[in-house]
């Protein structure tokens, strides 16, 4: 495909003001697990609360919570139907479990029982709720609820203690009047408490209405059906782009080259292998895209011919070398900032570079036509391919900015923070 065939993807409306912001923002998603407890009857309130903050909100039961609350109530009031069972073919039909799973951006556990705690502790899979909680990649908000001597039991804490040294937040439990009798810590937190500690994680929506592109991940240019050129990029920087965007409501897919990382929650991933199927997954997107985002480490030459079969050495003479002809790849984001449309689209490249990083960037700014450059010195042993932490500069018309070593999950967060900023004065400009 061409840089004209990419443009021919845009529907002839595409370039009118204000296309993109008619796509109804997308409501964030609160997946509500019950567990079997007596606290469940207070679920309901937190439903209300969260379906009145304006998420999508879906709710799973076990067997013993729908005991204490009516899967009909939690239905009416989240406006979706209540999965119960694991292996209900009507259920599963309406929509499969690993899909629920996947659909969440957070995941509350209210009431969480002792027994939940064990057996989301030790990876136990035995009914539809510990599967979902088992399968999703969301964050997960636990509230657990139990008698206090079950709370304070060692067992209870140390299966608590790892579940937080995996990253999985708990509110309360409270202390009072328990209603097994007893007074002391174990009573569920308050559905309100709840759903602000729900709201604090899902973060503001601030990119609810954008449709965000995001390439990474590097390319695989084939040699012949079992040899590929390939480069060291494992796409950690992209992947945190993405999730911290879907964090913050936007709709997001994911283009990425192979890669290890699972999908983050709330992100469509296209998979590609070579720089051109990567760019005509874009081109695919490119209609609805507000924002791009090129985190790809994308191959600048594939072979000329991939050979249809394996190159044997023999075809060769004894001590011949194989000399392999390499031609450019499309630029994926010269093209994007070249195509129909790209006043309503934010575009950002990045920028790898060992020296004169500023400079660099800057020329890569306005050869390539972006709106921002994210530079990264490469020459750093601590940022770039195949690390946890990054050392960037943000580089746009206006000037630059140079940030301190911070994990790519922070810089994911910088970079999106500046994406708003530059939309919002989008926004503003007269047209
Ligand atoms: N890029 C792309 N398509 C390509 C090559 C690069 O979309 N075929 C994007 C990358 O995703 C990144 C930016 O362009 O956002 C990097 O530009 P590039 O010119 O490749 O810069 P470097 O990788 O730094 O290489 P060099 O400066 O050596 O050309």
């Amino acid at each position: 495909m061409t840089a004209a065939a990419l443009a021919g993807t845009l529907p002839k409306h595409a370039s009118h003001e204000g296309i993109s912001r008619m796509a109804p923002p997308r409501a964030q998603r609160v997946l509500i697990a019950v567990t079997g407890g007596i606290a469940a009857y207070k679920v309901p309130e937190l439903v209300r609360a969260l379906v009145r903050a304006g998420h999508a909100v879906r709710c799973c039961a076990t067997h013993n919570a729908a005991q204490f609350v009516s899967p009909l109530v939690l239905q009416t009031l989240s406006g979706e139907s209540v999965r119960t069972q694991l292996f209900d073919p009507e259920q599963e039909g309406e929509i499969d479990h690993i899909a629920l799973a996947d659909w969440a951006d957070l995941v509350v556990v209210a009431p969480a029982t002792a027994d939940a705690l064990a057996k989301m502790a030790h990876g136990i899979a035995d009914d539809l709720v510990t599967t979902l909680l088992l399968a999703t990649r969301a964050p997960l908000l636990v509230a657990p609820a139990m008698n206090v001597n079950m709370w304070r039991h060692p067992a209870t804490q140390a299966n608590v203690a790892t579940l937080r040294a995996r990253g999985v937040a708990f509110v309360g439990p409270e202390s009072g009047m328990l209603a097994c009798g007893w007074e002391g810590e174990g009573r569920m937190a308050e559905p309100a408490a709840i759903a602000a500690e729900a709201e604090r994680r899902l973060g503001a929506p601030t990119l609810a209405g954008e449709t965000v592109v995001v390439t990474a991940g590097g390319t695989r240019e084939a040699l012949d059906p079992v040899r590929f050129l390939a480069n060291r990029s494992s796409g950690k920087m992209g992947f945190e782009i993405a999730a911290a965007a879907a964090r913050r409501g936007a709709d997001v897919v994911l283009v990425s080259g192979p890669s290890a990382l699972a999908t983050p929650a709330g992100v469509r991933r296209v998979a590609v292998e070579s720089a051109t199927e990567m760019r005509d997954a874009v081109a695919a997107e490119l209609a609805r895209c507000t924002v791009f985002v090129a985190a790809a480490a994308v191959a600048d030459f594939r072979p000329a011919v991939a050979a249809k079969q394996k190159i044997k050495k023999e075809a060769l003479a004894d001590d011949a070398g194989l000399v392999i002809e390499l031609v450019r790849n499309p630029d994926i984001l010269a093209e994007v900032a070249r195509a129909p449309g790209r006043e309503r689209r934010l575009v950002v490249g990045f920028a790898a570079e060992s020296e004169d990083v500023l400079a660099a960037a800057r020329r890569k700014l306005e050869r390539k036509g972006c709106d921002l450059i994210v530079a990264n010195d490469v020459s750093r042993s601590d940022a770039g391919f195949d690390v946890d932490t990054n050392a960037v500069s943000f580089v746009t018309a206006q000037g630059d900015e140079t940030l301190p070593l911070l994990s790519k999950r922070e810089v994911a967060e910088r970079l999106l923070d500046r994406v708003e900023a530059l939309r919002a004065a989008a926004h503003d400009e007269p047209r």
